[in-house]
């Protein structure tokens, strides 16, 4: 065990967990934030997608250990109200099915507009190759992408 102090959705906090543990577990176990779902354990499905430093990152793959120092964003830090640019176009297209995949979906789209405010079909198709859906909405969840292009995620 050691103490590790986190950022998470600009929150500072120590916790005090094995090193290794990955960051889906301290997330969901330790910090109740149980937006971030497990789907697959081994950086498959993507249902685990959160920013560090505003980048996508499977947490199921990330130690705790290599999180402290960098700023964490989970489903639940985007915003306070679910009004998020992109939460916002997920609605206006009502991109979920069962929504288990969806968290993971969003943050997956909130990095990719981050660095790339006006992504084309094939940016697009690229940055969110990773996130699988059973449910098969991927041509709601291009749609919503292109509607919240340009703005400022
Ligand atoms: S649970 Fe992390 S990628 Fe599937
Ligand atoms: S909405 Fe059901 S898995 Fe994607």
């Amino acid at each position: 065990m050691a103490a590790i102090n986190l950022n998470v959705n600009g929150k500072k906090q120590t916790i005090d967990v094995d090193p290794k543990t990955p960051m889906l577990w301290v997330l969901r176990d330790h910090l109740n934030l149980v937006g971030t779902k497990f789907g697959c354990g081994i950086a498959q499905c993507g249902a685990c997608t959160i920013l560090v430093d505003g980048s996508s990152t499977r947490a199921c793959q990330l130690p705790v250990s290599a999180a402290e120092g960098k700023a964490i964003t989970t489903i639940e830090g985007l915003s306070e109200n679910g009004d998020h640019p992109v939460q916002k176009a997920w609605l206006e297209h009502d991109v979920p099915q069962c929504g288990y995949c969806q968290a993971g979906q969003i943050m997956s789209a909130v990095s990719l507009l981050k660095s790339n405010p006006n992504p084309s079909d094939a940016d697009i198709d690229n940055a969110m190759n990773g996130n699988i859906c059973r449910c098969g909405t991927y041509l709601r969840i291009k749609a919503a992408i292109k509607t919240a292009a340009g703005s400022n995620v």
